[in-house]
């Protein structure tokens, strides 16, 4: 959540690769940390013990403890690959894993409960859901499979060392080079570096796992913004704001959503940008906003780059009514107080904002009470609003957020 705070431009998020490395992190977060320690330590215990009884081992035939170390090694290069195979194999689901939790939700979700309904679309998502598990399913298996192959292989050729090592021995004795109490010496070391060999294999390949989840785990946390952030100069007020010949794709999109926009508008006018469905309003503001940075051209505030502007005072100077505003799941009063949480508990500000939407769902409830209305049904005590109600509490939210105004459609 922290790392997320850095990431400041949009374009991430809209990377399927990105959501993908998300989706593995969030699932694993939890336990592979654990992991770590825990087959670390026990890789290290399991190496100690084979060290130490292969030094037993090498004080009656060097030979020998030298043939049950290396008998490992082939197991574990295999084990090691499936492993890996296993680790690629799901994260190649996870887009896949993606579209499943998406087809569950879209079933079980509030948002879609409507047209789910009115559409009789459920065995629609039930089946793309059932397809994708048993694609994943088929893949997982596969290499379950191999692994329990060159378990096997591997199992056999120590086995038939250790036999042969036993025979050696029993043989020794007979040659009276031995006593035979020395057996029980050399049968419980035997015992002890195979059960370790075992558990080594099985738990440096699950440490391998790890690793790779803690190299995916890195790699996010150093994935750079998408944006530039460098401008350090405090952004004081709007005065101007020109677009100097920009052109901008989104990211993986050949089409150019805007091409060559050049305009000024000056604090004090009030302009609508006007066009087609798909002719790049949006694009245009979120531009502004510096979701993106554009193509080619640049834009200015007060003549100035807005890249050399500290991005968050620069966006405190914007306030917007997106198409598709969130809802936050929050009371009324956070909602508004969302555009400005510094002034969270200035009531009279509040409460201005929201008569000036019109906002009243309920004409009996006091303001200090309509402040409180828990937003969203997630909750025992939530309110579900109208299309409309919510649109007033966007719209309580821009007024409540000083100087700004800005609607994007
Ligand atoms: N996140 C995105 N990634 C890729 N392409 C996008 C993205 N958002 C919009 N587009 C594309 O960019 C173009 C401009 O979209 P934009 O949302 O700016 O249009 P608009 O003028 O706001 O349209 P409308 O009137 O329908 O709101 C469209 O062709 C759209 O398909
Ligand atoms: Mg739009």
């Amino acid at each position: 959540m922290n790392k997320t705070k850095e990431l400041q431009g949009l374009a991430n998020f809209e990377d399927a690769d990105f959501y993908d490395q998300v989706q593995v992190i969030n699932s694993q977060s939890s336990w592979q940390p654990v992991n770590l320690i825990v087959f670390g330590t026990s890789v290290i215990s399991s190496s100690i013990t084979i060290i130490s009884m292969g030094v037993l081992l090498s004080a009656y035939n060097p030979l020998i403890a030298l043939l049950i170390l290396i008998s490992m090694i082939p197991e574990s290069l295999v084990s090691y690959r499936v492993q890996q195979e296993a680790f690629e194999t799901m994260v190649d689901a996870s887009s896949d894993a993606r579209k499943m939790q998406y087809d569950s939700q879209a079933v079980l979700n509030k948002d879609f409960s409507k047209e789910i309904r009115l559409f009789n679309a459920f065995d629609f998502f039930i089946k793309r859901y059932q397809e994708i598990f048993w694609q994943i399913h088929h893949a997982v298996n596969k290499t379950r499979a191999k692994k329990m192959i060159v378990a096997l292989i591997s199992m056999s050729i120590s086995s038939v060392i250790c036999v042969f090592a036993l025979l050696w021995f029993v043989l020794s004795i007979q040659a009276g080079r031995f006593r035979v109490g020395a057996l029980l010496t050399l049968t419980s070391a035997i015992g002890y570096i195979a059960e370790n060999i075992f558990s080594m294999i099985e738990d440096s390949s699950l440490l391998y796992n790890t690793l790779l989840y803690m190299e995916k785990y890195f790699n996010f946390l150093k994935s750079s913004d998408t944006i530039e952030k460098t401008g350090r100069i405090k952004a004081g007020d709007i005065k101007r704001i020109a677009f100097r010949h920009v052109s901008f794709a989104y990211p993986n999109s050949k089409r150019l959503a805007l091409n060559d926009v050049d305009f000024e508008v000056s604090a004090g006018q009030k302009i609508a940008i006007v066009g087609e469905n798909g002719s790049g309003k949006t694009t245009l503001i979120k531009l502004l906003l510096r979701f993106y940075d554009p193509s080619q051209g640049h834009l200015q505030l007060n003549g100035q780059a807005v890249q050399d502007f500290d991005l968050v005072s620069y966006r405190a100077l914007f306030s917007a009514v997106f198409q598709d505003f969130a809802k936050f799941s929050l009371t009324v009063k956070d909602n508004i107080a969302m555009s400005d949480l510094n002034r969270r508990n200035d009531r009279a500000a509040l409460v201005k904002a929201m008569s000036a939407s019109g906002f009243a769902p309920n004409k009996g409830l006091s303001q200090n009470k309509l402040l409180n209305i828990q937003l969203g049904k997630e909750y025992a005590d939530g309110t579900e609003l109208s299309g409309g109600e919510w649109q007033k509490i966007s719209f309580s939210q821009r007024d409540f957020c000083r100087s700004k105004n800005l609607d994007s459609r």
